[in-house]
């Protein structure tokens, strides 16, 4: 695993866009895996500034969002689907045909996992995968005791994260029980990934995942095990593991 120390949340975030930047230009069609949440929102708003001084193309990439909610349609404000519009995709110049992220309202789940995990296979699987970790060590919506040999699947919420993710909600009620997520062997099967991880609060997840061993009750463990991982850290997040 390869850790790229930064001052802070900001440099963080540069860094990021940097490398992602980077692999674009190299490769135009490259296909990208996104997360959401609080992590990756100044990766995002450093690739739009981006855009506008050097108009990086987007056009031909292809991007697969980690996770969404279900019962939450498209449209919902709490929905991923309008939180990528919201920070990244409208304003950038990737194609609406290019975007995936699974649905959390299809009335057969089963097959829209089925569906997602062909869909990335149909385009060559993901380059480079865009990850946030949560204090429990899930990756994706991967919850501690996740097989690793998981493939998009729906998965029950635990509900450390249902709390955290509950400041974008209205109450604690309104956060779904249960989300579509990529499982791990999906984001295994990239090509490349890259850990984004800021603030005391991760500071103790971190440090397991450098540390523990390899472990279903840690999801992120599994990370040890990637041939290409870049973990991006702040000072503050590194902070138990020096
Ligand atoms: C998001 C995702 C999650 C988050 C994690 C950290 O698509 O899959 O694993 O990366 O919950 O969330 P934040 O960044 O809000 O601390």
């Amino acid at each position: 695993m390869k850790i790229i120390e930064v001052a802070n949340y900001e440099e963080m975030s540069k860094a990021a866009a940097e490398i992602i930047i980077k692999t674009i230009h190299d490769n135009p069609k490259t296909v990208l895996g996104l997360a959401t949440g609080g992590t990756p929102k100044g990766l995002y708003k450093e690739l739009i500034h981006d855009y506008q001084e050097h108009k990086t193309d987007y056009s031909e990439m292809t991007s697969f969002n980690l996770d969404e909610y279900i019962g939450l349609s498209p449209d919902h404000p709490n929905s991923y689907y309008s939180y990528m519009n919201e920070v990244f995709f409208n304003y950038v110049n990737i194609k609406k045909e290019n975007i995936h992220i699974p649905s959390g309202t299809n009335p057969s789940l089963e097959e829209e996992c089925r569906n997602y995990e062909q869909t990335i296979n149909n385009k060559g699987g993901i380059d480079i995968q865009i990850l946030g970790i949560g204090e429990n060590g899930h990756i994706g919506f991967n919850e501690p005791g996740t097989a690793f040999d998981t493939k998009t699947q729906v998965v029950q919420l635990a509900e450390m994260t249902r709390e955290a993710n509950s400041r974008y909600f209205n109450s604690l009620e309104d956060v779904p029980t249960k989300a579509i997520t990529m499982g791990i062997s999906t984001i295994m099967n990239a090509k490349q990934l890259i850990l984004l991880v800021s603030g005391e609060k991760k500071a103790h997840a971190l440090h397991q995942l450098l540390h523990s061993a390899v472990m279903e009750s840690f999801p992120a463990s599994i990370l040890q095990t990637h041939k290409n991982v870049t973990i991006i850290a702040d000072q503050d997040a590194l902070r138990c593991s020096k």
